[in-house]
């Protein structure tokens, strides 16, 4: 099998992992994973059964019962299938966010969807970002980036981002949740977000999107090439 090459792209919510790499894999012809969705798929499982993403007992119990598919449509956006189905805007509100932040932090959860993940890295040249994917998804890919911006930047896109859907939220409460999910992911005993040694740091607190595209673009070509 030919050489695959990959990228991880790691950080906290909000760092604008996913609309980087989406953007990057598109220029470079690589497949995209965004592995949040893939616990968010399970965090919304869970829910729809009533099942406590802190309840381990529960989630065990439970988590052979979810299939998890993921497919790709013609523009290249990843799809999630949840037990045949597709449920990825029913995914995306904050409060899953928060709910696969909790039920990530399960060991059991975390080595069902290893293979998953690794899986697509085998096959394809692959972006794949997350908060465990330079330290234990990808230990050996190619680039490694550690993307952040301080909490109130995030906070700020945040509130960005909800505006142009129209809808509101206090500044406040949107910071809290932002630096909730920090400690989250931060603390947890299996794998916990941190950044590895083999990674390139990116603050882009005071970065356009642009700039932080253009940047990880010169650090993967420096590393791999065209
Ligand atoms: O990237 P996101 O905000 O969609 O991720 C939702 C949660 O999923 C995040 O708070 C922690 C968890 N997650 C994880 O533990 N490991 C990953 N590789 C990706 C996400």
């Amino acid at each position: 099998m030919a050489k695959t090459y990959s990228i991880a792209i790691d950080g906290p919510a909000g760092a604008g992992k996913s609309t980087i790499a989406r953007s990057l894999a598109k220029e470079l012809g690589y497949y995209y994973l965004d592995t949040g969705a893939i616990y968010r798929t399970v965090a919304y499982f869970m829910d729809i059964l009533g099942v406590s993403p802190k309840d381990i007992d529960g989630v065990q119990r439970y988590i052979d019962e979810l299939t998890i598919e993921i497919r790709y449509d013609e523009e290249g956006a990843q799809h999630m299938i949840m037990n045949g189905m597709d449920v990825t805007d029913d995914i995306r509100s904050q409060e899953i966010g928060q709910k696969a932040s909790l039920v990530s932090a399960h060991a059991v959860v975390r080595d069902v969807l290893l293979d998953m993940q690794r899986d697509v890295a085998k096959a394809h040249n692959v972006i794949m970002d997350g908060r465990d994917i330079g330290s234990v998804v990808l230990p050996k890919a190619d680039v490694k980036i550690f993307l952040t911006a301080s909490a109130e930047v995030r906070a700020n896109r945040r509130m960005e981002e909800l505006k142009a859907k129209g809808q509101k939220a206090s500044f406040n409460a949107v910071l809290k949740e932002i630096q909730q999910r920090d400690y989250q992911d931060t603390h947890r005993d299996v794998a916990p977000l941190k950044m590895c040694r083999d990674s390139i740091k990116l603050d882009t607190s005071d970065m356009t999107l642009e700039q932080v595209v253009e940047s990880i673009r010169k650090i993967v070509l420096e590393k791999i090439g065209s």
